[in-house]
């Protein structure tokens, strides 16, 4: 039978996203209902390692659900990859008396977590954090809805000024090898086009779908371009080529960059995260360990942490046909 657990740490590590704070407070909060101990870890693995610890109780986390970022910072941390690191993070585990731990994070924080509980036996749970939306096992990740939001609210400035001009603008968007923040922002403001790693477009389909756009009497364009896409080696040399092919169009590139992480977030990755902090206290209560918490149909659902880190979620297929049609 599993040891009884009376003390949980939380942190967070890996890429920050909107919603982090909301999960945090949640799971302190959760701890306090249950009447266990809860302990914050800062900088993630590396304040593991430098037994970086906090007590906490549910008012130490007092209006913090409307924050984006995360009070306990993040790190992505070289020294937990190390066996030395590992059991370094360990002693300073036993030494707090923490009995398990929730990590908010993304693909590699789970993976380092897994690891953990192989070489300690130590209870671990993941609750996903990142804007990617990355990672098997669950619909939404925390941070994805409030980044969409993000981009849709800028691409609607850039239209503004791009269709005063007549311009075509290429619109480079985060999400790392996967075209799930480009494809649902692209829908939702209306993008001419969207480029995403999982489908090769290919430069000259991307200047005859420009092509035909123009003739269809389309006076300013804006394509968003996911940051793993392969069309172009990037979106600077997107628009050398658009502009030596096709010298009708007067091309702009705008990069949204980090500005995408941050921000308050959204009511739906508030709940989102409230919920998902209170499930992984309770499995953790009921002796479950090397779990990643998801949500699907609406439904809380515990994946394995070996499951969910095997692949990236594949794109939606009914969104990417839906993108065809509004794109003609
Ligand atoms: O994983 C979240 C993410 O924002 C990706 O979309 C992006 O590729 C990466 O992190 C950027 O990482 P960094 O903040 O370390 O530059």
């Amino acid at each position: 039978m599993a040891n009884k657990i009376n003390k949980i740490a939380v942190f967070t590590s890996g890429g920050d996203s909107p919603g982090m704070n909301a999960a945090i407070r949640s799971v302190v909060r959760t701890c306090a209902y249950m009447k266990i101990e809860c302990v914050a870890i800062y900088r993630g693995y590396q304040g593991m390692i430098d037994g970086d610890f906090k007590e906490m109780n549910a008012r130490s986390v007092n209006n913090i659900i409307n924050k984006g970022g995360t009070i306990l910072k993040s790190a992505r941390c070289e020294e937990f990859r190390t066996p030395e690191g590992r059991k370094a993070a360990y002693e300073q585990l036993r030494k707090e008396g923490v009995d398990a731990f929730v990590v908010i994070g993304g693909n590699g924080s789970f993976a380092g977590a897994l690891k953990f509980n192989e070489e300690f036996n130590f209870p671990v749970m993941g609750i996903p954090g990142t804007i990617d939306n990355d990672i098997l096992g669950t619909s939404y990740t925390l941070g994805f809805d409030t980044a969409i939001n993000t981009v849709v609210e800028a691409i609607d400035k850039i239209r503004d000024t791009a269709s005063s001009h007549n311009r075509l603008f290429f619109v480079e968007v985060m999400g790392r090898d996967v075209g799930h923040i480009a494809l649902n922002a692209g829908v939702g403001a209306g993008a001419e086009e969207i480029l995403i790693p999982e489908q090769n477009l290919g430069l000259e389909r991307l200047l005859d779908s420009l092509k035909r756009s123009k003739k269809s009497g389309k006076s300013s364009s804006i394509v968003i371009v996911a940051e793993g896409d392969k069309t172009g080696k990037n979106v600077f040399e997107l628009k050398d080529y658009v502009e030596t092919h096709l010298p009708i169009y007067d091309v702009r590139v705008s990069v949204l960059g980090h500005m995408q992480r941050g921000g308050n977030p959204t009511c739906f990755d508030r709940v989102l995260a409230s919920r998902m902090g209170v499930k992984s206290v309770e499995a953790l209560l009921e002796g479950k360990s090397n779990y990643m918490v998801g949500i699907r149909d609406n439904k809380l659902i515990l994946t394995p942490i070996a499951e969910a880190i095997k692949a990236h979620t594949p794109v939606d297929e009914e969104l990417i046909r839906v993108s065809d049609i509004m794109t003609t």
